[in-house]
Protein backbone atom coordinates (compact mmCIF):
# COMPACT_ATOMS: atom_id res chain seq x y z
CA UNK A 1 0.00 0.00 0.00
CA UNK A 2 1.21 3.60 -0.86
CA UNK A 3 2.07 5.24 1.72
CA UNK A 4 4.20 7.93 1.31
CA UNK A 5 3.94 10.95 -1.29
CA UNK A 6 5.55 11.04 -4.53
CA UNK A 7 7.89 14.04 -5.43
CA UNK A 8 9.79 14.66 -7.97
CA UNK A 9 12.14 17.79 -8.84
CA UNK A 10 12.56 18.71 -12.98
CA UNK A 11 15.92 20.13 -12.67
CA UNK A 12 18.94 19.21 -10.93
CA UNK A 13 20.55 22.56 -10.21
CA UNK A 14 21.47 25.31 -7.24
CA UNK A 15 18.02 25.30 -6.83
CA UNK A 16 16.37 22.11 -6.91
CA UNK A 17 18.69 19.42 -5.42
CA UNK A 18 19.43 21.22 -2.17
CA UNK A 19 15.57 22.35 -1.82
CA UNK A 20 14.72 18.70 -2.54
CA UNK A 21 17.24 17.36 -0.55
CA UNK A 22 15.76 19.39 2.73
CA UNK A 23 12.69 18.19 1.79
CA UNK A 24 13.90 14.76 1.92
CA UNK A 25 15.44 15.15 5.40
CA UNK A 26 12.55 16.99 7.14
CA UNK A 27 9.86 15.06 5.46
CA UNK A 28 9.99 11.25 5.81
CA UNK A 29 6.53 10.40 4.43
CA UNK A 30 8.01 11.71 0.89
CA UNK A 31 9.95 9.97 -1.28
CA UNK A 32 11.80 12.31 -3.66
CA UNK A 33 13.16 11.79 -7.13
CA UNK A 34 15.14 14.97 -8.62
CA UNK A 35 15.44 14.11 -12.68
CA UNK A 36 17.84 16.16 -15.17
CA UNK A 37 18.19 15.63 -18.42
CA UNK A 38 21.84 16.08 -17.52
CA UNK A 39 23.38 12.77 -17.01
CA UNK A 40 26.57 13.91 -15.90
CA UNK A 41 25.34 16.17 -13.04
CA UNK A 42 23.13 13.16 -12.04
CA UNK A 43 26.14 11.10 -11.51
CA UNK A 44 27.84 13.27 -9.42
CA UNK A 45 24.58 14.04 -7.29
CA UNK A 46 25.06 9.88 -7.02
CA UNK A 47 28.81 10.12 -6.14
CA UNK A 48 30.86 11.31 -3.49
CA UNK A 49 31.80 14.45 -5.44
CA UNK A 50 28.72 16.97 -5.54
CA UNK A 51 28.30 19.16 -8.73
CA UNK A 52 28.02 22.25 -6.70
CA UNK A 53 29.59 23.65 -3.73
CA UNK A 54 26.92 24.63 -1.03
CA UNK A 55 28.70 24.53 2.39
CA UNK A 56 26.79 21.54 4.39
CA UNK A 57 24.81 19.79 1.98
CA UNK A 58 26.91 17.06 1.32
CA UNK A 59 25.89 15.80 4.94
CA UNK A 60 22.28 16.19 4.01
CA UNK A 61 22.57 14.57 0.71
CA UNK A 62 24.62 11.47 2.27
CA UNK A 63 21.97 11.37 4.97
CA UNK A 64 18.85 10.61 2.44
CA UNK A 65 20.22 9.55 -0.40
CA UNK A 66 19.26 6.13 -1.44
CA UNK A 67 17.02 6.30 1.64
CA UNK A 68 14.01 8.91 0.17
CA UNK A 69 16.20 10.55 -1.91
CA UNK A 70 17.23 9.47 -5.35
CA UNK A 71 18.37 11.65 -8.22
CA UNK A 72 17.62 9.44 -11.69
CA UNK A 73 17.75 10.55 -15.76
CA UNK A 74 14.42 8.73 -15.68
CA UNK A 75 12.52 11.63 -16.43
CA UNK A 76 9.38 9.60 -17.59
CA UNK A 77 9.76 6.85 -15.09
CA UNK A 78 9.49 10.48 -12.32
CA UNK A 79 6.66 12.02 -14.22
CA UNK A 80 4.84 8.76 -13.90
CA UNK A 81 4.94 8.02 -10.85
CA UNK A 82 5.37 11.78 -8.70
CA UNK A 83 1.95 13.13 -6.70
CA UNK A 84 3.94 16.59 -7.04
CA UNK A 85 6.25 17.64 -9.23
CA UNK A 86 8.53 20.69 -8.86
CA UNK A 87 9.72 22.48 -11.99
CA UNK A 88 13.58 23.68 -11.57
CA UNK A 89 14.51 23.92 -15.35
CA UNK A 90 17.38 26.86 -15.86
CA UNK A 91 15.01 30.24 -17.05
CA UNK A 92 18.02 32.56 -18.12
CA UNK A 93 17.53 35.34 -20.11
CA UNK A 94 16.70 35.45 -23.90
CA UNK A 95 19.64 35.77 -26.19
CA UNK A 96 17.22 35.64 -29.54
CA UNK A 97 14.44 36.96 -30.70
CA UNK A 98 11.83 39.44 -29.48
CA UNK A 99 13.04 40.49 -25.60
CA UNK A 100 16.39 39.26 -26.31
CA UNK A 101 18.14 40.12 -23.75
CA UNK A 102 15.49 40.87 -21.24
CA UNK A 103 12.71 38.38 -21.60
CA UNK A 104 13.14 35.20 -19.95
CA UNK A 105 13.92 32.30 -22.12
CA UNK A 106 11.20 29.61 -21.67
CA UNK A 107 12.07 26.30 -23.66
CA UNK A 108 13.55 24.42 -20.90
CA UNK A 109 10.52 24.64 -18.82
CA UNK A 110 8.14 24.99 -21.86
CA UNK A 111 9.86 21.46 -22.88
CA UNK A 112 9.60 20.41 -18.77
CA UNK A 113 5.65 21.14 -19.24
CA UNK A 114 5.13 19.49 -22.31
CA UNK A 115 7.25 16.51 -21.02
CA UNK A 116 4.66 16.59 -17.73
CA UNK A 117 1.57 16.69 -20.10
CA UNK A 118 2.83 13.56 -22.16
CA UNK A 119 3.82 11.35 -19.70
CA UNK A 120 1.28 11.79 -16.39
CA UNK A 121 -1.07 8.90 -16.20
CA UNK A 122 -2.84 10.61 -12.82
CA UNK A 123 -3.72 13.77 -11.70
CA UNK A 124 -0.38 15.88 -9.80
CA UNK A 125 -0.09 19.36 -8.28
CA UNK A 126 3.08 20.99 -10.34
CA UNK A 127 4.48 23.68 -8.62
CA UNK A 128 6.81 26.29 -10.18
CA UNK A 129 10.18 27.01 -8.56
CA UNK A 130 12.43 28.10 -10.90
CA UNK A 131 11.89 31.92 -10.80
CA UNK A 132 9.08 32.62 -13.76
CA UNK A 133 7.80 35.88 -15.43
CA UNK A 134 4.77 36.62 -13.69
CA UNK A 135 1.63 35.05 -15.24
CA UNK A 136 3.93 32.09 -16.46
CA UNK A 137 1.60 29.55 -14.35
CA UNK A 138 -1.24 30.70 -16.79
CA UNK A 139 0.96 29.27 -19.64
CA UNK A 140 1.72 26.57 -17.79
CA UNK A 141 -1.92 26.03 -17.12
CA UNK A 142 -2.56 26.41 -21.05
CA UNK A 143 -0.30 23.67 -22.26
CA UNK A 144 -1.33 21.31 -19.48
CA UNK A 145 -4.76 21.55 -19.71
CA UNK A 146 -4.65 20.10 -23.46
CA UNK A 147 -5.08 16.47 -21.43
CA UNK A 148 -8.38 15.27 -22.29
CA UNK A 149 -7.79 12.07 -20.42
CA UNK A 150 -9.82 13.38 -16.58
CA UNK A 151 -5.85 14.26 -15.53
CA UNK A 152 -5.55 17.48 -14.09
CA UNK A 153 -2.92 19.37 -12.79
CA UNK A 154 -3.33 22.03 -10.03
CA UNK A 155 -0.15 24.89 -10.39
CA UNK A 156 0.79 26.40 -7.67
CA UNK A 157 4.04 28.86 -7.28
CA UNK A 158 6.53 28.10 -4.73
CA UNK A 159 9.79 30.34 -5.45
CA UNK A 160 12.72 29.67 -3.77
CA UNK A 161 14.05 32.75 -2.23
CA UNK A 162 17.59 30.64 -1.45
CA UNK A 163 20.91 32.27 -1.70
CA UNK A 164 23.88 30.14 -2.79
CA UNK A 165 26.44 29.76 -0.31
CA UNK A 166 23.97 29.58 2.68
CA UNK A 167 21.66 27.29 0.64
CA UNK A 168 21.11 24.81 3.41
CA UNK A 169 20.35 27.61 6.05
CA UNK A 170 17.75 29.34 4.13
CA UNK A 171 16.30 26.07 3.24
CA UNK A 172 16.34 24.60 6.99
CA UNK A 173 15.19 28.39 8.38
CA UNK A 174 13.72 30.33 5.80
CA UNK A 175 12.33 34.08 6.31
CA UNK A 176 9.34 32.95 4.97
CA UNK A 177 8.07 30.45 2.75
CA UNK A 178 5.83 31.74 -0.38
CA UNK A 179 3.13 29.79 -1.68
CA UNK A 180 0.80 30.95 -4.32
CA UNK A 181 -2.35 29.28 -5.84
CA UNK A 182 -5.68 29.83 -7.59
CA UNK A 183 -8.19 30.87 -5.29
CA UNK A 184 -10.14 28.03 -6.09
CA UNK A 185 -11.37 25.08 -4.35
CA UNK A 186 -9.33 22.73 -6.13
CA UNK A 187 -6.49 25.60 -6.12
CA UNK A 188 -6.68 25.75 -2.09
CA UNK A 189 -6.72 22.21 -1.55
CA UNK A 190 -3.53 21.19 -3.30
CA UNK A 191 -1.84 24.84 -1.34
CA UNK A 192 -2.77 22.86 1.94
CA UNK A 193 -0.79 19.63 0.87
CA UNK A 194 2.15 21.75 -0.13
CA UNK A 195 1.69 24.06 3.14
CA UNK A 196 1.64 20.68 4.86
CA UNK A 197 4.97 18.96 3.42
CA UNK A 198 6.52 22.59 4.47
CA UNK A 199 4.70 22.53 8.35
CA UNK A 200 7.39 18.98 8.83
CA UNK A 201 10.14 22.12 10.03
CA UNK A 202 8.74 25.28 9.20
CA UNK A 203 6.88 27.59 11.59
CA UNK A 204 3.27 27.98 10.41
CA UNK A 205 3.42 31.45 10.62
CA UNK A 206 6.67 31.91 8.35
CA UNK A 207 4.59 30.27 5.77
CA UNK A 208 2.51 32.26 3.85
CA UNK A 209 0.29 32.01 0.83
CA UNK A 210 -1.34 34.36 -1.79
CA UNK A 211 -2.54 34.77 -5.60
CA UNK A 212 -0.16 32.69 -7.55
CA UNK A 213 0.58 36.23 -9.61
CA UNK A 214 1.15 37.68 -6.42
CA UNK A 215 3.62 34.69 -5.56
CA UNK A 216 5.32 35.12 -8.54
CA UNK A 217 5.24 39.10 -8.87
CA UNK A 218 6.97 38.71 -4.78
CA UNK A 219 9.85 36.68 -6.48
CA UNK A 220 11.09 39.06 -9.23
CA UNK A 221 10.26 42.11 -6.58
CA UNK A 222 12.39 40.78 -3.92
CA UNK A 223 15.43 40.11 -6.31
CA UNK A 224 14.96 43.70 -7.05
CA UNK A 225 14.83 45.18 -3.87
CA UNK A 226 17.75 43.61 -3.15
CA UNK A 227 19.71 44.41 -5.89
CA UNK A 228 18.51 47.82 -5.97
CA UNK A 229 20.17 48.60 -2.28
CA UNK A 230 23.48 46.66 -3.63
CA UNK A 231 23.38 48.96 -6.34
CA UNK A 232 22.40 52.06 -4.09
CA UNK A 233 25.24 51.96 -1.83
CA UNK A 234 27.66 51.38 -4.77
CA UNK A 235 27.01 54.53 -6.39
CA UNK A 236 27.67 56.14 -3.24
CA UNK A 237 30.94 54.62 -3.24
CA UNK A 238 32.03 56.54 -6.16
CA UNK A 239 30.51 59.81 -4.58
CA UNK A 240 33.05 58.31 -1.35
CA UNK A 241 35.87 58.17 -3.55
CA UNK A 242 36.04 61.41 -4.53
CA UNK A 243 34.54 63.05 -1.45
CA UNK A 244 37.17 61.13 0.97
CA UNK A 245 34.28 60.08 2.61
CA UNK A 246 34.37 55.93 3.52
CA UNK A 247 31.58 53.92 2.56
CA UNK A 248 32.19 51.95 5.40
CA UNK A 249 31.19 54.51 8.00
CA UNK A 250 28.43 55.70 5.79
CA UNK A 251 26.91 52.03 5.22
CA UNK A 252 27.27 51.87 9.29
CA UNK A 253 25.50 55.38 9.79
CA UNK A 254 22.81 54.93 7.38
CA UNK A 255 22.25 51.05 8.25
CA UNK A 256 21.53 51.59 12.44
CA UNK A 257 18.79 53.72 11.01
CA UNK A 258 15.95 50.72 11.91
CA UNK A 259 14.15 51.75 8.78
CA UNK A 260 16.89 50.97 6.68
CA UNK A 261 18.26 48.00 8.08
CA UNK A 262 22.18 46.80 7.94
CA UNK A 263 22.25 44.55 5.87
CA UNK A 264 22.80 44.25 1.90
CA UNK A 265 25.19 47.51 1.98
CA UNK A 266 28.76 46.06 1.84
CA UNK A 267 29.65 47.87 -1.76
CA UNK A 268 31.58 45.96 -4.26
CA UNK A 269 32.80 45.38 -7.68
CA UNK A 270 29.25 44.78 -8.32
CA UNK A 271 26.31 42.25 -7.86
CA UNK A 272 26.09 38.76 -10.20
CA UNK A 273 24.79 35.70 -9.81
CA UNK A 274 22.19 33.68 -11.86
CA UNK A 275 19.19 35.78 -10.51
CA UNK A 276 19.63 39.47 -9.73
CA UNK A 277 20.02 41.02 -13.41
CA UNK A 278 18.37 38.32 -14.88
CA UNK A 279 15.11 39.07 -12.66
CA UNK A 280 15.38 43.04 -12.74
CA UNK A 281 15.43 42.78 -16.98
CA UNK A 282 12.79 40.54 -16.32
CA UNK A 283 10.64 43.13 -14.20
CA UNK A 284 11.84 45.39 -16.42
CA UNK A 285 10.86 43.78 -19.78
CA UNK A 286 7.08 43.14 -17.96
CA UNK A 287 6.72 46.49 -17.40
CA UNK A 288 7.42 47.89 -20.96
CA UNK A 289 4.90 45.47 -22.12
CA UNK A 290 1.98 47.07 -19.67
CA UNK A 291 3.03 50.67 -21.31
CA UNK A 292 5.05 51.30 -17.74
CA UNK A 293 8.17 53.03 -19.26
CA UNK A 294 8.79 55.30 -16.20
CA UNK A 295 8.80 52.08 -13.81
CA UNK A 296 10.64 49.95 -16.15
CA UNK A 297 13.00 52.61 -16.55
CA UNK A 298 13.70 52.93 -12.83
CA UNK A 299 14.20 49.54 -12.15
CA UNK A 300 16.80 49.34 -15.41
CA UNK A 301 18.81 51.94 -13.51
CA UNK A 302 19.64 49.39 -11.19
CA UNK A 303 21.41 47.00 -13.67
CA UNK A 304 22.88 50.07 -15.31
CA UNK A 305 24.86 51.16 -12.03
CA UNK A 306 26.10 47.97 -11.80
CA UNK A 307 27.72 47.94 -15.35
CA UNK A 308 28.73 51.28 -14.65
CA UNK A 309 29.92 50.08 -10.98
CA UNK A 310 32.25 46.90 -13.10
CA UNK A 311 33.48 49.59 -16.00
CA UNK A 312 34.28 52.40 -13.21
CA UNK A 313 36.77 49.99 -11.74
CA UNK A 314 38.30 48.61 -14.74
CA UNK A 315 39.03 52.03 -15.64
CA UNK A 316 40.53 52.62 -12.33
CA UNK A 317 43.05 50.25 -12.55
CA UNK A 318 44.12 51.36 -16.42
CA UNK A 319 43.97 54.35 -14.67
CA UNK A 320 46.21 54.38 -11.50
CA UNK A 321 48.78 52.12 -13.27
CA UNK A 322 49.60 54.94 -15.66
CA UNK A 323 47.34 54.19 -18.05
CA UNK A 324 48.72 51.01 -19.65
CA UNK A 325 48.34 47.47 -19.20
CA UNK A 326 49.24 45.66 -21.92
CA UNK A 327 51.88 43.07 -21.23
CA UNK A 328 51.54 43.59 -17.23
CA UNK A 329 51.05 40.33 -15.38
CA UNK A 330 47.85 41.03 -13.39
CA UNK A 331 46.41 38.23 -10.79
CA UNK A 332 42.57 38.13 -10.05
CA UNK A 333 42.13 36.63 -6.79
CA UNK A 334 38.34 35.12 -6.79
CA UNK A 335 36.27 34.61 -9.83
CA UNK A 336 32.78 33.39 -8.00
CA UNK A 337 30.42 35.68 -7.71
CA UNK A 338 30.62 35.64 -4.19
CA UNK A 339 32.13 33.66 -1.67
CA UNK A 340 31.40 30.11 -0.33
CA UNK A 341 29.74 29.37 -4.32
CA UNK A 342 31.45 27.58 -7.30
CA UNK A 343 29.25 29.59 -9.10
CA UNK A 344 30.51 32.10 -11.58
CA UNK A 345 27.32 33.09 -13.62
CA UNK A 346 27.00 36.90 -14.23
CA UNK A 347 30.07 37.02 -11.73
CA UNK A 348 32.21 40.78 -12.08
CA UNK A 349 35.25 38.73 -12.45
CA UNK A 350 34.39 37.21 -15.04
CA UNK A 351 33.54 41.19 -16.51
CA UNK A 352 36.65 42.37 -15.32
CA UNK A 353 38.51 39.16 -16.47
CA UNK A 354 37.25 40.21 -20.16
CA UNK A 355 37.88 43.54 -20.19
CA UNK A 356 41.34 42.99 -18.92
CA UNK A 357 41.76 40.48 -22.02
CA UNK A 358 41.19 43.31 -24.25
CA UNK A 359 43.98 45.11 -22.39
CA UNK A 360 46.16 42.86 -23.73
CA UNK A 361 47.44 42.31 -19.70
CA UNK A 362 48.69 38.42 -19.05
CA UNK A 363 45.61 37.27 -16.93
CA UNK A 364 45.86 34.56 -14.18
CA UNK A 365 42.61 33.73 -12.03
CA UNK A 366 43.10 31.76 -8.77
CA UNK A 367 39.68 30.89 -6.87
CA UNK A 368 39.62 27.93 -4.20
CA UNK A 369 36.03 26.71 -5.79
CA UNK A 370 35.46 28.24 -9.13
CA UNK A 371 38.17 27.45 -11.50
CA UNK A 372 36.55 24.62 -12.87
CA UNK A 373 32.78 26.92 -13.59
CA UNK A 374 35.53 30.21 -14.88
CA UNK A 375 37.35 27.88 -17.54
CA UNK A 376 34.04 26.59 -19.19
CA UNK A 377 32.80 30.74 -18.88
CA UNK A 378 35.97 31.67 -20.62
CA UNK A 379 36.53 29.38 -22.60
CA UNK A 380 36.73 31.40 -25.55
CA UNK A 381 39.69 33.38 -24.07
CA UNK A 382 42.09 30.33 -22.11
CA UNK A 383 44.88 31.23 -24.57
CA UNK A 384 45.16 34.21 -22.85
CA UNK A 385 44.57 32.98 -19.05
CA UNK A 386 46.19 30.83 -16.47
CA UNK A 387 44.48 29.64 -13.84
CA UNK A 388 46.54 28.72 -10.23
CA UNK A 389 44.18 27.99 -7.38
CA UNK A 390 47.12 28.31 -4.99
CA UNK A 391 47.06 32.42 -4.43
CA UNK A 392 50.94 32.70 -3.58
CA UNK A 393 51.91 30.94 -6.63
CA UNK A 394 49.05 32.87 -8.75
CA UNK A 395 50.35 35.75 -7.51
CA UNK A 396 54.13 35.45 -8.12
CA UNK A 397 55.92 38.57 -10.78
CA UNK A 398 52.62 40.15 -10.81
CA UNK A 399 52.00 43.82 -11.18
CA UNK A 400 48.77 43.58 -9.22
CA UNK A 401 46.38 41.87 -7.55
CA UNK A 402 42.43 42.40 -8.00
CA UNK A 403 40.15 40.90 -5.32
CA UNK A 404 36.82 40.07 -6.94
CA UNK A 405 35.24 37.66 -4.68
CA UNK A 406 35.20 37.80 -0.35
CA UNK A 407 36.59 34.56 -0.17
CA UNK A 408 37.63 34.61 3.60
CA UNK A 409 40.87 33.20 3.29
CA UNK A 410 41.82 36.49 1.14
CA UNK A 411 41.41 38.50 3.74
CA UNK A 412 44.26 36.42 6.14
CA UNK A 413 46.70 35.82 3.05
CA UNK A 414 50.49 36.89 4.51
CA UNK A 415 50.70 40.16 2.21
CA UNK A 416 54.39 40.75 2.99
CA UNK A 417 54.83 37.04 1.45
CA UNK A 418 53.07 38.35 -1.55
CA UNK A 419 54.74 41.66 -1.75
CA UNK A 420 57.77 40.32 -2.15
CA UNK A 421 56.80 37.91 -5.08
CA UNK A 422 55.36 41.07 -7.15
CA UNK A 423 57.09 43.49 -9.94
CA UNK A 424 56.88 47.08 -8.32
CA UNK A 425 55.19 49.01 -7.79
CA UNK A 426 53.05 46.51 -6.73
CA UNK A 427 48.95 47.56 -7.08
CA UNK A 428 46.39 45.98 -4.91
CA UNK A 429 42.58 46.61 -5.88
CA UNK A 430 40.35 45.21 -3.57
CA UNK A 431 36.87 45.17 -5.27
CA UNK A 432 35.02 43.72 -2.00
CA UNK A 433 36.86 45.97 0.66
CA UNK A 434 38.09 42.93 2.79
CA UNK A 435 41.91 43.59 3.28
CA UNK A 436 43.46 45.72 5.80
CA UNK A 437 44.19 48.82 3.85
CA UNK A 438 46.17 50.74 5.95
CA UNK A 439 48.90 47.46 7.14
CA UNK A 440 48.97 46.38 3.07
CA UNK A 441 50.01 50.37 2.47
CA UNK A 442 52.90 50.13 5.06
CA UNK A 443 53.97 46.86 3.98
CA UNK A 444 54.74 48.99 0.75
CA UNK A 445 51.39 48.15 -1.74
CA UNK A 446 49.23 50.81 -3.68
CA UNK A 447 46.01 49.83 -2.17
CA UNK A 448 43.01 50.90 -3.92
CA UNK A 449 39.40 50.16 -2.03
CA UNK A 450 35.77 50.37 -3.28
CA UNK A 451 33.97 53.78 -2.09
CA UNK A 452 37.56 54.78 -0.12
CA UNK A 453 40.54 57.33 -1.01
CA UNK A 454 43.27 55.16 -2.40
CA UNK A 455 46.34 55.16 -0.88
CA UNK A 456 49.38 55.75 -3.14
CA UNK A 457 52.72 55.71 -2.42
CA UNK A 458 53.36 58.13 -5.73
C1 LIG B 1 19.87 36.02 -4.53
C2 LIG B 1 18.85 36.29 -3.40
O1 LIG B 1 19.55 36.72 -2.23
C3 LIG B 1 18.06 35.01 -3.11
O2 LIG B 1 17.06 35.27 -2.15
C4 LIG B 1 17.41 34.54 -4.41
O3 LIG B 1 16.71 33.33 -4.19
C5 LIG B 1 18.45 34.33 -5.49
O4 LIG B 1 19.20 35.54 -5.68
P1 LIG B 1 22.26 34.86 -4.66
O5 LIG B 1 22.26 35.27 -6.10
O6 LIG B 1 22.65 33.47 -4.31
O7 LIG B 1 20.81 35.07 -4.04
O8 LIG B 1 23.26 35.83 -3.88
P2 LIG B 1 23.16 37.11 -2.93
O9 LIG B 1 23.70 36.76 -1.61
O10 LIG B 1 21.84 37.75 -2.96
O11 LIG B 1 24.22 38.07 -3.63
C6 LIG B 1 24.03 38.55 -4.96
C7 LIG B 1 25.18 39.42 -5.37
O12 LIG B 1 25.19 40.66 -4.68
C8 LIG B 1 26.56 38.79 -5.10
O13 LIG B 1 27.41 39.02 -6.20
C9 LIG B 1 27.04 39.51 -3.87
O14 LIG B 1 28.44 39.53 -3.76
C10 LIG B 1 26.47 40.90 -4.11
N1 LIG B 1 26.31 41.68 -2.88
C11 LIG B 1 25.44 41.27 -1.91
C12 LIG B 1 27.04 42.85 -2.71
O15 LIG B 1 27.82 43.23 -3.58
N2 LIG B 1 26.87 43.57 -1.55
C13 LIG B 1 26.00 43.18 -0.57
O16 LIG B 1 25.90 43.89 0.44
C14 LIG B 1 25.28 41.99 -0.76
P1 LIG C 1 19.21 26.95 -11.04
O1 LIG C 1 20.31 27.82 -10.49
O2 LIG C 1 17.95 27.71 -11.34
O3 LIG C 1 18.95 25.73 -10.22
P2 LIG C 1 20.74 25.34 -12.92
O4 LIG C 1 21.15 25.70 -14.32
O5 LIG C 1 21.77 25.13 -11.86
O6 LIG C 1 19.68 26.47 -12.50
O7 LIG C 1 19.84 24.01 -12.96
C1 LIG C 1 18.81 23.76 -13.85
C2 LIG C 1 18.88 22.29 -14.27
O8 LIG C 1 17.70 21.97 -15.02
C3 LIG C 1 20.07 21.94 -15.18
O9 LIG C 1 20.85 20.94 -14.58
C4 LIG C 1 19.41 21.45 -16.49
O10 LIG C 1 20.12 20.39 -17.11
C5 LIG C 1 18.05 20.99 -15.99
N1 LIG C 1 17.00 20.92 -17.03
C6 LIG C 1 16.67 21.86 -17.93
N2 LIG C 1 15.63 21.43 -18.69
C7 LIG C 1 15.29 20.20 -18.25
C8 LIG C 1 14.29 19.22 -18.61
N3 LIG C 1 13.41 19.44 -19.58
N4 LIG C 1 14.26 18.05 -17.94
C9 LIG C 1 15.13 17.80 -16.94
N5 LIG C 1 16.09 18.68 -16.55
C10 LIG C 1 16.17 19.86 -17.19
Amino acid sequence: MKNYINILCIGAGYVGAPTMSVIAQKCKECKVTVVDINKKRIEQWNSDTLPIYEPGLNEIVTSVRGKNLFFSTEIEKGIKESDIIFVAVNTPTKEFGFGAGMATDLQYWEKAARQILEHSESSKIVIEKSTLPVKTAESMERILQKSNNGIRFDILSNPEFLAEGTAVNDLLNPDRVLIGSKETKDGLKARKKLVDIYSNWVDKDKIITSNIWSSELSKLVANGFLAQRVSSINSISALCEVTNADIKEVAKAIGMDSRIGSKFLNASIGFGGSCFKKDILNLVYICKSYGLDEVAQYWENVVNINIYQQERFVLKMIKSMFNTLASRKICILGSAFKANTDDTRESPALFIARKLVEEKVELVISDPRALNNTKLSLKDLNESISYIEDPYEASIGSHAIIICTEWDKYSKLDYNKIYKQMVKPAFLFDGRNIVDRKKLFEIGFNVFSIGKSDLTHY
